[in-house]
């Protein structure tokens, strides 16, 4: 067959494949027949199995994320995003701001969040609507200009900065020209919002960060990097959890009615959304060292993915593991990643999807899908932004 990568269709290819419906199919054969995977177009390796992604996102020393965790834009965000970092960098930035996550921190912006989520569900009528562009993307990116800082009036040109910086090229080139204009462009923004917050200092994120680089924590460079990482990872993995879980919830129609009835745990369903349909389906490693494993030896200094949505695909550690299955607890799915990188904005995350659902059942007594969605044109985020709908409200 051919292909654009010279020839040869390759079993899976970290590009092309993450918004199709079949990428679950292609999961399959990589962990029945090929654990340990390497595409020779892309030179990359690719981890699928439960247990083999696991202990890779456990063992930082020899998986490690200083060369960048994306394939076709390393640093894409720039000197302090700490995921693209190993200790001791990473462990003293992240120290930085984790405390803003934690899960008492989050709970004390329960209140706002849901004032949020009720004022975006009363401007929908009942009706034809877009569930993802008029609902879903208006709450996390909020969250995350709440939590920085950033004012409500620009939130219409930083989510208009954050899709044109994440839609990729579909071959797995470098980002356009528009994407990078755009990661500059929102850099440059938050690097004038922590000035600002450094003349007048207010309680948001962005003025912690503005106060520790004063004390020479970190430099302004690592707080603009730091800012664009909360909140493009904030953003669209959390409109990714809801938009699937609503496409997953229109298909599961016995389910939907136990979670609106309360007869079925709504915590527990969210789980099980981000197991079926993992919004960052890998995430990339560089080797230090040879990697033996299955009878097959990863070189040092080679790129391997960790395939998140694979691994919450596998037979062998959950039972009818491509079935969703809102009673089931799919405990220590990977969706979150796991060691030292593991999810910051977790429990963030979780409140989001609860406090949204629970609203939009409570308001919109019916949906019903009324077309194909479409997906954010992203080798690793698995998201919708136009999931087009039929709502009847309360
Ligand atoms: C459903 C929503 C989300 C999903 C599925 C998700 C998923 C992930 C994954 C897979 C990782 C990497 C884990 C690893 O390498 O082991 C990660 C890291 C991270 N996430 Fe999330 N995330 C979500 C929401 C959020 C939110 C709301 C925030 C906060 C604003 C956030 C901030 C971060 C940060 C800062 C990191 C880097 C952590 C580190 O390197 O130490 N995420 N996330």
């Amino acid at each position: 067959v051919n292909s654009p990568l010279g020839g040869v269709q390759h079993l899976y290819d970290p590009f092309s494949d993450t918004s199709t419906t079949t990428i679950y199919d292609k999961y399959r054969l990589l962990r029945d027949g090929h654990p340990v995977y390497h595409n020779p177009a892309r030179d990359v390796w690719c981890l699928s199995r439960y247990e083999d992604v696991l202990q890779a996102d456990r063992n930082w020393q020899t998986f490690s994320n200083a060369d960048g965790v994306d394939l076709d834009a390393p640093a894409f965000f720039g000197t302090g995003d700490f995921l693209d970092t190993d200790p001791p960098l990473h462990d003293h930035l992240r120290g930085l701001v984790q405390s803003w996550f934690t899960r008492d921190a989050v709970r004390r912006l329960q209140d706002r969040i849901d004032g949020r989520v009720v004022s975006v569900l009363d401007n929908l009528d009942s009706g034809p609507v877009d569930l993802a562009s008029d609902f879903v993307w208006h709450i996390p990116i909020w969250v995350v200009c709440t939590i920085l800082g950033i004012p409500i009036s620009d939130l219409d040109q930083v989510h208009a900065w954050l899709t044109r910086l994440s839609t990729r090229p579909p071959d797995g080139e470098a980002p356009s020209a528009a994407a990078f204009a755009a990661r500059d462009t929102l850099r440059d923004y938050l690097a004038d919002l922590a000035k600002e917050r450094s003349r007048r200092p207010t309680d948001d994120l962005m003025t912690s960060l503005a106060q520790s680089a004063a004390r020479n924590e970190l430099t302004m460079d690592e707080l603009v990097g730091m800012s664009v990482l909360l909140f493009a990872a904030g953003s669209e993995t959390t409109a990714g959890l809801v938009t699937s879980g609503l496409v997953a919830l229109d298909s599961h129609r016995q389910d939907q009615t136990a979670l609106r009835s309360g007869d079925a745990d709504l915590l527990i369903a969210i789980e099980e959304m981000l197991r079926f349909d993992s919004p960052i389906q890998y995430l990339a490693r560089t080797t230090t060292d040879d990697v033996d494993l299955h009878g097959t030896v990863i070189p040092r200094g080679a790129r391997v993915v960790l395939l998140y949505g694979a691994a919450n695909r596998d037979e062998r550690r959950f039972e009818s593991a491509d079935a969703f299955d809102i009673r089931r607890n799919p405990r220590r799915h990977l969706a979150f990643g796991n060691g030292i990188h593991s999810c910051l904005g977790q429990q963030l995350a979780r409140l989001e999807g609860d406090v949204i659902f629970r609203r939009f059942f409570e308001r919109v007594t019916r949906y019903e899908l009324t077309g194909e969605p479409t997906r954010l044109r992203h080798p690793i985020i698995r998201a919708i932004v136009n999931l087009p709908a039929q709502i009847v409200r309360a």
